[in-house]
């Protein structure tokens, strides 16, 4: 049976994945309080919708950072797409460029950039590890620039990688023959031979720098010319560090419940990281969405946008780029039916009243 919301998607990608792979797609880290949360706060709140307002023709664009968006949903960056299907990344890159969106590609990635620009049909921004290697990490930079990345995305909240804990008991490793693609130049494609436990736990362990600070992040901007969006944000204060340190946007996330346990659920850590910005920056918000209110709920809260990681991974698993296409396509039907009934034509209209 075909799914019919993304919930659905998710199930049939289980029954059809192999455990290890969708373990480390789904996992969370230890208990799974923030994993969990972060769907748990999108349903506790309620919408106190406007009637009699004219919504017949409707418009769901939105713009961020010059990107023009279908409608307000891009693709967050997550790791391994080839475990859910062959064309991997690109098959979600094109997968985006049909919906009309933003796919930001990961650093842990089993396609290289070049490949995956090659396959893509819309745009593309790079998520950002940093290296100890900081050659390896400015290599990353050079090839993204060179392929037509239009931004770059640091993730700040995986300076030290979280338990996950199906991860370890399964003893996670990249299933035959796929890499880190990006860093085969650099000798560190593959994850550290003859561990226990998870084998990306000690590939970040060893690659990943801990010691980065806000001062890298001005390093990062004094070597490239994209705008750099910080990635991982849940605090007012650090939201003001972001703008203060040249952030061209803030994503609040909590890297969808897999590092701090406990961290609080992003869309109730979204309002006072937007009114921290006050508007000099956008402010987008990933972790948990998967309904169309879900999304008019982070931008009534101050939000200019959304992403989505797992769903994507669920389409890839079931249709592939078809898959990962229908997704995106059933989010932005299920959007613009929720913008109708909130009497919203475009988003906009979507307030603050809307909370109540
Ligand atoms: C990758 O970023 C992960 O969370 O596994």
């Amino acid at each position: 049976m075909e799914p019919v919301n993304l919930h659905e998607f998710e199930e049939a990608a289980r029954t059809l994945l192999p455990r290890q792979a969708y373990d480390y797609y789904a996992g969370g880290a230890n208990d799974g309080i923030t994993l969990r949360a972060n769907r748990e706060a999108y349903e506790k709140i309620v919408l106190h919708y406007p009637v009699l307002r004219d919504v017949a023709r409707r418009d769901a664009r939105t713009t961020v950072l010059g990107e023009e968006l279908s409608f307000p949903v891009m693709v967050a960056p997550t790791a391994f797409h080839r475990m859910a299907c062959d064309a991997g990344e690109c098959a979600t890159a094109r997968a985006a460029g049909r919906a009309g969106t933003v796919m930001v590609m990961s650093t842990l990635s089993n396609t290289a950039i070049k490949e995956v620009a090659a396959a893509a049909t819309g745009p593309l921004w790079f998520q950002l590890y940093i290296y100890k290697d900081r050659a390896a990490t400015l290599d990353l930079v050079r090839r993204a620039e060179a392929a037509g990345f239009r931004a770059l995305v640091l993730t700040v909240d995986a300076q030290v990688w979280g338990r996950r804990e199906a991860d370890v008991r399964n003893g996670f490793s990249l299933p035959g023959g796929l890499t880190v693609a990006n860093l085969a130049e650099h000798a560190k494609a593959n994850f550290p031979a003859g561990v226990s436990g998870s084998g990306l736990a000690a590939y970040v362990g060893q690659m990943l720098d801990p010691s980065i600070t806000w001062d890298d992040l001005v390093w990062l901007r004094g070597e490239t010319k994209l705008p750099v969006l910080v990635k991982g944000v849940v605090r007012a204060d650090d939201a003001r560090l972001a703008v203060g340190n040249g952030a061209a946007g803030v994503i609040v996330s909590n890297h969808g419940g897999r590092q701090l346990d406990t961290a609080p659920a992003t869309i109730d850590a979204l309002p006072r990281v937007a009114e921290a910005v006050g508007g000099r920056l956008p402010v987008l918000v990933d972790g948990g969405i998967r309904r169309g209110t879900d999304v008019v709920k982070a931008l009534a809260l101050g939000a200019q946008a959304t992403l989505i990681g797992r769903p994507i991974l669920w389409g890839l698993a079931t249709g592939g780029e078809n898959g990962a296409f229908a997704v995106l396509e059933m989010l932005k039907a299920e959007f613009d039916l929720a913008m109708a009934l909130c009497g919203a034509r475009g988003v906009k209209d979507i307030e603050h009243s809307l909370l109540g």
